[in-house]
């Protein structure tokens, strides 16, 4: 019987890494939905630096954007969720791993 157990943990890990590709998707739709507008389509840069390659870590980023940095406003929860400011985060460093390539 317990020989199914490593298929079991196989299927199970399988479910957990299928949220972690939803979660590039909400980045995404969360970085152009609010962040897009001032930091370009791609992170390139706008009015806003650009944010790809990215130099800050997934904390300092969801500190900024909770507390502002100079001309950039705060955003507050209703607008976009600590769970997003982290898919966004993880969605810029994506970004920025591609264009190493
Ligand atoms: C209204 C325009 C605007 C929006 C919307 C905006 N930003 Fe910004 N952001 C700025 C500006 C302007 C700066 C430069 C602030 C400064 O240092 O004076 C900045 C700075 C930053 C920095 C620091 C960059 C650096 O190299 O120092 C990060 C990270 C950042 N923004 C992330 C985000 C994220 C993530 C979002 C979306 C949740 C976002 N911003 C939405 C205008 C904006």
């Amino acid at each position: 019987m317990n020989i199914f157990l490593p298929t079991r943990v196989c299927l199970f890990l399988v479910f957990l890494a299928a949220p972690a590709v939803a979660d590039d998707t909400a980045g995404k739709a969360a970085f152009e939905r609010i962040c897009a507008m001032c930091h370009g389509e791609s992170g390139e840069g706008a009015e806003g630096p650009p944010l790809v390659p990215l130099k800050h870590g997934a904390q300092e980023i969801l500190g900024f954007v909770r507390n502002g940095r100079g001309n950039m406003p705060p955003q507050p929860r209703s607008a976009i969720t600590n769970d997003e400011i982290a898919a966004v985060a993880a969605y810029l460093g994506m970004l920025g791993d591609a264009a190493k390539k």
